[in-house]
């Protein structure tokens, strides 16, 4: 008899153990992502521990996913595409690829102009595209109201680092100006603008704002999360010593406010998991996860019950940030690129 029982309750052991590792199986969600920080795969890993829901990462860069998700189409394995730059986001919307995202939490948490008017896709952070000056050679007061339109001006000449036209970043900068003002304003600015480069457009934002430290340059423009890495110190003696050196002023405060850029995401219309995927966003902006990446990217927090890194904050958190909707920046990319062809911009 006894025996018998043990048989029983081996039996359903062992039926259980199957069952959950079927379960365990089946939980996933599958995310391409181009977002470029290590410290992402932390926040994967508690996604995991809270749901249950296994995290499979395809990691590259921004264009070649998105190359990968046209061709693999309706048979993508992808469930979720993160990214950074909203033009990139744009133009996964643009090939039909997104499908939108029910979630009252996200609509409740991301701010309208920073998602997709059908919630194809949301932002996970934001950064500001900032002016970057050497606090031993200008003062605030020197600088003050300098907006993105002045950069042209015969003031700048020579004294500007920008990295070059093929950075995504700068052409959703450009962007911005085309929708607000035109093609024909833009390309004048832009003109001007190419005339105050201080070198040849060469390395990455990190570059630009090394170069204004070393006074090869007066004014850089780069993202603002950049300088928290320098200061952080995870880049290394040279750049924490070199971020020391500047301070970040925000353009244009008495006009449009600073540029503002986001990384994101969206669900594919190919997702065989769509219910993991809206948990997955849903944890990503989580107090707990927007915590975990402000302090390691240094990105400003989209879930505003989230304050941004000591790190970056130092440099002010109020400031006036552009209410321009980001979806403009893939609108208008294409025109953006052809005209920073047109003007000169390597
Ligand atoms: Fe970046």
């Amino acid at each position: 008899m006894k025996s018998k029982y043990s048989m029983k309750f081996i039996v359903l052991f062992i039926g259980n153990l199957l069952f959950s590792n079927f379960l365990l199986v089946d939980e996933e969600v599958n995310v391409y992502t181009s977002r470029h920080y290590d410290s992402d795969t932390q926040l994967y890993e508690d996604f995991t521990e809270e749901t249950g829901i296994k995290v499979n990462i395809i990691s590259a860069k921004g264009k070649a996913l998105i190359e990968r998700l046209r061709s693999e189409g309706a048979n993508s394995p992808a469930d979720v595409f993160i990214t950074v730059d909203a033009g990139n986001l744009w133009k996964v919307q643009d090939y039909g690829l997104f499908t939108a995202i029910k979630s009252k939490k996200i609509e409740s948490t991301v701010p309208k102009i920073y998602r997709d008017e059908n919630n194809e896709w949301i932002a996970l952070a934001k950064r500001a595209r900032v002016i970057f000056f050497n606090k031993g050679k200008y003062s605030f007061e020197d600088l003050e109201n300098l907006s993105y339109e002045d950069l042209s001006s015969e003031n700048w000449r020579n004294k500007l680092a920008i990295r070059s036209s093929n950075n995504l970043y700068n052409q959703s900068l450009v962007a911005s100006l085309i929708a607000r003002y035109g093609e024909e304003y833009t390309e004048n600015w832009a003109k001007g603008l190419v005339k105050n480069f201080s070198r040849k457009p060469q390395g990455n934002d990190r570059a630009q704002i090394i170069a204004v430290a070393n006074n090869e340059a007066d004014l850089a423009i780069a993202n603002s999360y950049y300088l928290g890495l320098m200061l952080s110190g995870k880049k290394g003696e040279k750049q924490l010593s070199a971020g020391k050196k500047v301070n970040i002023l925000f353009p244009s405060q008495k006009t449009n406010g600073a540029h503002i850029n986001i990384s994101g995401g969206g669900i594919l219309k190919a997702s065989k998991n769509y219910e993991n995927a809206v948990k997955f966003l849903e944890f990503m902006v989580s107090e707990k996860a927007q915590k975990h990446l402000v302090e390691n990217t240094y990105e400003y927090p989209i879930n505003s019950k989230v304050k941004p890194s000591k790190i970056i904050s130092q440099f002010g958190t109020d400031f006036k940030e552009d209410s321009l909707n980001v979806s403009s920046f893939g609108k208008f990319n294409s025109a953006a690129l052809k005209l920073m062809d047109r003007v000169g911009w390597q």
